[in-house]
């Protein structure tokens, strides 16, 4: 079933992809006037009265719908507030980042509505925000236009770049990290060398933080990122950045706190190497990589990464060597003897062990 009505308009995102010839995974529904009352006799899953929007299932896909609505920042880059749901659908495009995302096409007719240009923007591939406060409402739209200039191959149109260059000069760090968390991850998770190269040249690193210095990977991160195929690639090009204003989870706290342990560390011998290693987050090697010396990251994760004492506990046990401290010595012992040479068989470990402890069973 195909929703349809004279008031109902794919609207942002979907449209804007469309006209590119790419892919949407979301569709985005706006309903001039009352969403909630409009989804009446659908399946609706849920309603946000506060918001004016309604979840409704179509053919088995959840799929949301919002009413028109305009927003206001009480405070620059906080969360806006909803305000003046059920306003036209003129209001409700002029309050969104850019051109390119701010044009809807009517679900009945199919007629683009673009009061902004948007359609040239797309042509001229430029990005341009609807108004000079665009960027001090909601600074993260700095870095969806960075997303959205890597994403496209789009530049900033020169005012808005001006606008740009003016807000990261006199940036008010009481903002939102929550969202700009979001936008960080969805840029650098596209994995292109160039989001990095701009986050530095343009000062959009600025944001993190009035501490914040540039930091240069000498090396191109997405290739790395191609090959070992790191979950957190964001965290990759990011990890030298001071993050301490962003909320970060378990699992990405760690990989900070990895790459903090190993940054200023140069091991000399592959045993070293192996040691410094050993147990750390993969995206905090392939930063190591990337950003303080390639040749010793990729000798572990080509080489020696994958080494593993094959003798258990309890062929300790069998050889009749007594449980104690003694068994940490012969694990590390044998660890490094099996750096050196990687091939060793069980049997070997095992004549090793034997050898070193004078075991003559
Ligand atoms: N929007 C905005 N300002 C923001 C975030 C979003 O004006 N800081 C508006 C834009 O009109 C955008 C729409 O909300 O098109 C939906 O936002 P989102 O789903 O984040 O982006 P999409 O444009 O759909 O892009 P993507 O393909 O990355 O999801």
């Amino acid at each position: 079933m195909e929703l349809k009505d004279k008031n109902l308009y794919f609207v942002g995102g979907v449209v804007r992809d469309e006209i590119l010839g790419k892919p949407s995974f979301d569709i985005d529904y706006c309903y001039e006037g009352d969403a909630i009352e409009f989804s009446k006799g659908l399946s609706v899953i849920r309603t946000n009265p506060d918001f004016g929007t309604v979840r409704v299932l179509i053919d088995n896909k959840e799929v949301d719908i919002a009413s028109t609505r305009q927003e206001f920042y009480p405070k620059a880059g906080h969360l806006p507030v909803v305000e003046n749901i059920g306003c036209s659908l003129k209001d409700d495009l002029s309050r969104r980042d850019f051109t390119i995302n701010a044009m809807a096409k009517n679900t009945l007719t199919g007629e683009l509505v673009d009061y902004f240009s948007g359609l040239d923007d797309i042509k001229n591939r430029k990005l341009r925000v609807l108004h000079d406060k665009s960027f001090v409402d909601d600074p993260t739209r700095i870095i969806r236009a960075l997303k959205f200039s890597v994403r496209f191959g789009f530049d900033l149109d020169s005012k808005t770049k001006k606008l740009q260059d003016d807000y990261l000069a006199n940036i008010n760090y009481d903002m939102s990290y929550y969202r700009l968390k979001k936008e960080l991850k969805e840029t650098f998770d596209l994995n292109e060398d160039l989001a990095l190269e701009r986050f530095i040249k343009d000062g959009i690193y600025k944001l993190l933080g009035d501490s914040q210095c540039a930091v240069l990977p000498q090396n191109s991160i997405s290739k790395l990122v191609e090959k070992y195929a790191p979950k957190n690639i964001w965290l990759v090009y990011l990890v030298a950045y001071n993050l301490e204003k962003i909320e970060l989870t378990v699992e990405e706290d760690s990989i900070i706190k990895d790459y903090e342990s190993i940054k200023n560390l140069t091991p000399d011998s592959d045993y070293e190497i192996f040691k410094l290693f050993k147990g750390k987050t993969l995206e905090a090697v392939i930063a190591y990589a990337c950003y303080i010396n390639y040749n010793i990251a990729i000798k572990y994760l080509d080489n020696l990464k994958n080494i593993k004492v094959t003798v258990t506990g309890d062929d300790l046990v069998k050889l009749g060597i007594p449980q104690g401290k003694i068994y940490k010595e012969i694990f590390n012992d044998l660890e490094k003897e099996k750096v050196l040479n990687p091939l060793m068989t069980y049997e070997e470990e095992i004549a090793y062990i034997k050898f070193k402890y004078h075991l003559f069973i």
